[in-house]
């Protein structure tokens, strides 16, 4: 067991879920915010010929300047600032040498951590003019996300959320990852509770004002299932069809949900030139 798993071992053992109070709100702000700064920061950087090791740099470099650290960064033998997902890869891609080519969707991932809480959040991208087909879905993605959010308030449980979302993917003919969901987390990176983006309503966690946690659909073209590849990280569609995926990290609030990691720059979904 890693410092980090022994840290969440006891509340694992209870099945209770930690709640945070109005100091935590006020520090996942902060952090929410930089991260969807760091991601706008890339919208610009975004483009055919660009490595995706040139993002992870002026990624790792935006979090150095604004006195941020980026969670991935040695997270679990992670040797990257961020993760860099492209068409069939479904997540946990990692940063390398081989230029983005014309047409290719490509998502961020970007956690930095600010005065020890977590901001979590993922956009899709796409590398010039990008085909319809992965338009539709990165639209279908971005939707699921905002369905499974808006599921979010006191009383409502995590099944709610997985079934608004896993509902809308698939009525638009699109499937749910299942091997991959979204994590409670504060002060640790990844904590209970998962997010499933599938389920049933009623089924799973209550959810309580001062809970914390992020929800990131995965979805793809094709079908569901997905593989890791030999480095251990990259995860890929089976069937090599299309994936994309969006991330928001939120906190419960006593009418609803607060989301930390909104785009100040109002680039949560960044702009698409389609075919
Ligand atoms: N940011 C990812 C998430 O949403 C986790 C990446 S872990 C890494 O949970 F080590 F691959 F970076
Ligand atoms: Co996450
Ligand atoms: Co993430």
């Amino acid at each position: 067991m890693t410092f980090v798993d022994a840290a969440a071992a006891p509340r694992r053992k209870t099945g209770e879920i930690k709640l945070y109070g109005q100091d935590a709100f006020a520090g996942m702000r902060k952090a929410g915010k930089l991260t969807a700064e760091a991601l706008d920061m890339l919208v610009a950087e975004v483009r055919p010929g660009v490595t995706t090791e040139r993002l992870d740099k002026l990624a790792f470099d935006f979090a150095m300047d604004h006195g941020a650290y980026p969670a991935p960064l040695m997270y679990r033998g992670y040797r990257r600032a961020i993760c860099t997902s492209i068409n069939h890869v479904v997540c946990h891609g990692i940063p390398n040498d081989k230029p983005l080519r014309e047409g290719d969707v490509l998502n961020v991932d970007v956690t930095l951590i600010v005065d020890g809480w977590h901001g979590d959040s993922s956009r899709m991208y796409g590398v010039g003019t990008i085909p319809r087909r992965a338009a539709r879905l990165v639209d279908v993605t971005y939707e699921s996300l905002m369905r499974g959010i808006a599921a979010v308030r006191p009383g409502a449980t995590t099944g709610d959320i997985g079934h608004a979302i896993q509902v809308f993917a698939e009525a638009e003919r699109c499937s749910v990852v299942r091997d991959f969901c979204g994590h409670g987390l504060g002060r640790l990176f990844h904590d209970e509770p998962n997010i499933l983006h599938y389920g049933r309503v009623g089924e799973g966690v209550v959810l309580r004002p001062g809970m914390l946690f992020t929800i990131e659909p995965m979805i793809n073209l094709g079908r569901p299932h997905v593989k890791v590849l030999g480095d251990g990280w990259t995860a890929v569609t089976r069937d090599r069809s299309l994936s994309a995926q969006f991330e928001h990290t939120v906190g419960v609030t006593d009418d609803g949900v607060e989301i930390f990691t909104l785009s100040p720059a109002g680039l949560h979904r960044p702009p698409l030139t389609v075919d």
